[in-house]
């Protein structure tokens, strides 16, 4: 055993791919390793735990995890060479979809651990220490594995927060209602709570996440007005919003499904929830939406927008969109470019088509050319990205509210977010960190707008 780690414990290096809700999922296995000893590391070199937390919605991700384990393979033989030892778990969507395989193709992996396993990991981690055998743990239990973490350390003003997991969806090309399971709702009370904890500890904005996060449902608190009654994501971001010291809510993913008008109309009323909305779309053409099971038209989902925007003018929509689905035409395509030019995105994700085993997707005839997929995907992306430029442009002269998360790159620099979730770089002091203030918008640089800050009462004028 090196000095340095007899001097300060064990530590835990952690590789999180994918989205939020890994970020989130990440950030809460390593507190509850802080009371086993465990310090968070930034490199995989001289960790005695390494967890790779693992995402399966494309090939090319679920294929970086055994890259990965390659490189790790060499490191756990180099540091066994000196007798020591290093323990390797995957996490997340691979773990669960692909468990046993895991430990087939890769038999330094010492465990293996699903998303709704990870409350687990102490208990695990003994027994890899105990057993020689690899380690499987990936069964299905929400609830148990929210009531059984530990308090949330804050780490920054802004923070994740999960209220929901899972999706009955059913999209025929997306893994994720196999490796995450049915759709579960954290109750009101778990939720006000960990935002209550994050706000004391400084958190300003919180972002709620879910697979589909506006499918949340739960029971009115007992001795609340609406006692007895079911709640929507609208009422909880309500409720919410009265937590002490917080002054952002966020929340993605939405489904158009279940975009109802409760949670459309605290979007106008209610001034803590942020105007940015991340509405997947997937296609525009009619006959592609019903091929993915979507369960709303093109037409739908633009009168929703309409809504929406009713309701929220200033609103900064954001989108996924996958395109080369098979059975996807030219003329299939253009109707995505035509939805694209209908919305008008402040920022979107677009992807070309994986093939995912298991999904009803995977045995469909028609699946497109990947030469086709590309090209199909570069028109995309630069109309998305014309409209992003765009909206970022327009903030040219505005004064922003902007929540300042972290140091810039140069001295005196902090980065911040708008309301719009736009990045913004500003020269402010270090004691700003955390805090939320006007800045004027100056310029636009291709992946963040930069400006100056504004002293209260200019920015009244
Ligand atoms: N191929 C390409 N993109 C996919 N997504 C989900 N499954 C696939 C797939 N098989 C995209 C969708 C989803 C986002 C998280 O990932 O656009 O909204
Ligand atoms: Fe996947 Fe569709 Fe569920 Fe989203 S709604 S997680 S794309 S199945």
């Amino acid at each position: 055993m090196t000095q340095a780690r007899q001097k300060h414990g064990k530590s835990v290096f952690i590789r999180t791919y994918g989205c939020q809700m890994n970020v989130y999922d990440s950030e809460r296995m390593a507190g509850l390793l802080k009371p086993l000893g465990y310090g968070v590391v930034d490199a995989p070199d001289d960790a005695d735990l390494v967890i790779l937390n693992t995402c399966h919605i494309r090939e090319k991700a679920a294929e970086k995890v055994y890259s990965e384990l390659g490189r790790l393979k060499k490191i756990k033989t180099a540091r066994a060479s000196n007798g020591d030892e290093m323990v390797i778990a995957v996490a997340g969507c691979v773990a669960q979809a692909e468990g046993p395989e895991i430990i087939a193709r890769a038999p330094m992996v010492d465990l293996v651990v699903g998303p709704q396993a990870y409350h687990q990991l102490p208990e695990l981690l003994a027994r890899a220490a105990r057993e020689c055998g690899d380690i499987l743990a990936t069964d299905f239990a929400v609830e148990e594995k929210f009531d059984r973490l530990a308090e949330r350390q804050a780490d920054g003003p802004a923070a994740f927060l999960t209220i929901q997991e899972g999706c009955d969806k059913f999209c025929t090309f997306c893994v994720v209602p196999y490796t995450r399971g049915a759709e579960v709702s954290r109750g009101v009370d778990a939720v006000t709570a960990e935002a209550r904890s994050l706000a004391a500890q400084g958190v300003k904005e919180i972002t709620l996440l879910g697979q589909n996060v506006n499918a949340w449902r739960g029971d009115a608190p007992a001795g609340d007005a609406g006692a007895n009654s079911l709640w929507g994501l609208g009422e909880l971001c309500r409720h919410l919003a009265k937590v002490d010291g917080l002054e952002r809510i966020r929340f993605m993913t939405s489904h158009p499904r279940d975009m109802d008008d409760g949670l459309i109309a605290a979007l106008g009323e209610e001034e803590k929830l942020m105007p940015y909305l991340h509405l997947p779309v997937q296609a525009g053409s009619d006959k592609i939406l019903k091929a993915m099971n979507r369960g709303h038209t093109a037409a739908t989902y633009i009168g929703q927008i309409a809504k929406i925007r009713a309701a929220r003018p200033d609103i900064a929509l954001s989108g996924d969109f996958i395109v080369g689905f098979p059975g996807e035409t030219n003329e299939d395509f253009e109707a995505t470019l035509a939805l694209v030019e209908a919305v008008q995105y402040a920022s979107a994700f677009s992807f070309k088509y994986s093939r995912r085993p298991g999904t009803p997707g995977a045995a469909m005839p028609g699946q497109v050319e990947e030469s086709e997929k590309n090209q199909r995907l570069a028109r995309l992306q630069a109309c998305l990205e014309a409209q992003r430029e765009g909206f970022n442009r327009a903030q040219i002269g505005a004064v922003l509210p902007v929540l300042f998360e972290k140091p810039g790159r140069h001295a005196g620099q902090l980065i911040g977010r708008s309301p719009y979730l736009q990045s913004v770089h500003v020269d402010a002091p270090q004691s700003m960190l955390g805090s939320i203030a006007p800045v004027r918008i100056e310029d636009v640089t291709p992946n963040a707008l930069a400006g100056v800050l504004v002293r209260k009462a200019e920015a009244a004028a």
